[in-house]
């Protein structure tokens, strides 16, 4: 359960997410985007705005509603769901499936309605190495391996057999001046007895604290394929 309380909690993923892809749609001269797994209007919004066509899938009936209460067009449908054109930008924004076997359906289906010269984008924390793993390094005494990395390699395996890859990062931050938001947020992904619990709040304050502000980094891995003329 995530509890975060303080009025300084700040969590840049959102505003870190539309700016890579505002910049791509921007240098890219998309004109078209298909936005699976939209989430909610922080993103969307800028994308819809940015191009002549947007429309997004969202599975959550309460999202897509809300999503629609600002004028984006919506379909309220779990992907993969019938869509008949293509878009030169499809993203699959921290919406892949969590089961790697439905991998290789949803992303064929996603990748057919990529048009041509267009652009298929996931964004993902599977394969990542960033603060949270490295805590959880320090709290379990291990050396982990990257977040789901048996799932990204599968991943990376299916995406490659429909084009070069081009591999990116971007980079959010968390950061608050109160201690608990930060510990209370990690402690929301990892279990932990109360001796790591105490481990944790030292590791915060030895390793994530500048000067009176506690702050943890979180990448995201962006993997991008271009559909080439036939
Ligand atoms: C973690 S949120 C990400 C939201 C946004 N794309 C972002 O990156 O900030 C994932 C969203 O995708 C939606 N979603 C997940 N799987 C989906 C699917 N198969 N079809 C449609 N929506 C899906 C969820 O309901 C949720 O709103």
């Amino acid at each position: 359960m995530k509890v975060i309380v303080s009025e300084n909690y700040r969590n840049n993923q959102k505003v870190i997410i539309k700016g890579f892809i505002s910049k791509f749609l921007e240098t890219k001269n998309i004109d078209t985007m298909l936005d699976i797994g939209a989430g909610s209007s922080a993103t969307a919004l800028a994308f819809k705005e940015s191009v002549r066509s947007y429309l997004a899938v969202e599975k959550d009936k309460r999202k897509a509603e809300s999503l629609r209460s600002v004028d984006i067009p919506v379909i309220n449908k779990t992907f993969p769901c019938s869509i008949k054109k293509k878009w030169t930008l499809v993203l699959l924004s921290h919406s892949i499936p969590e089961n790697k076997h439905k991998y290789h359906n949803f992303i064929k289906q996603a990748w057919d309605l990529v048009s041509e010269n267009g652009y298929l984008i996931i964004i993902t924390f599977k394969g990542v190495t960033d603060s949270l793993r490295n805590i959880k390094s320090e709290i379990f005494e291990t050396k982990l391996q990257a977040f789901e990395n048996e799932k990204y390699i599968e991943l990376i395996k299916i995406l490659e057999l429909f084009g070069k890859l081009q591999y990116k990062t971007i980079t959010s931050i968390e950061s608050s001046t109160c201690k608990n938001d930060i510990y209370n947020s990690v402690l929301s992904s990892l279990k932990c007895n109360k001796k790591q619990k105490c481990k944790l709040t030292s590791i915060l304050e030895k390793r994530y604290r500048t000067n009176l502000t506690y702050k943890i980094y979180h990448k995201h891995n962006v993997l991008i394929l271009k559909k080439h003329n036939n």
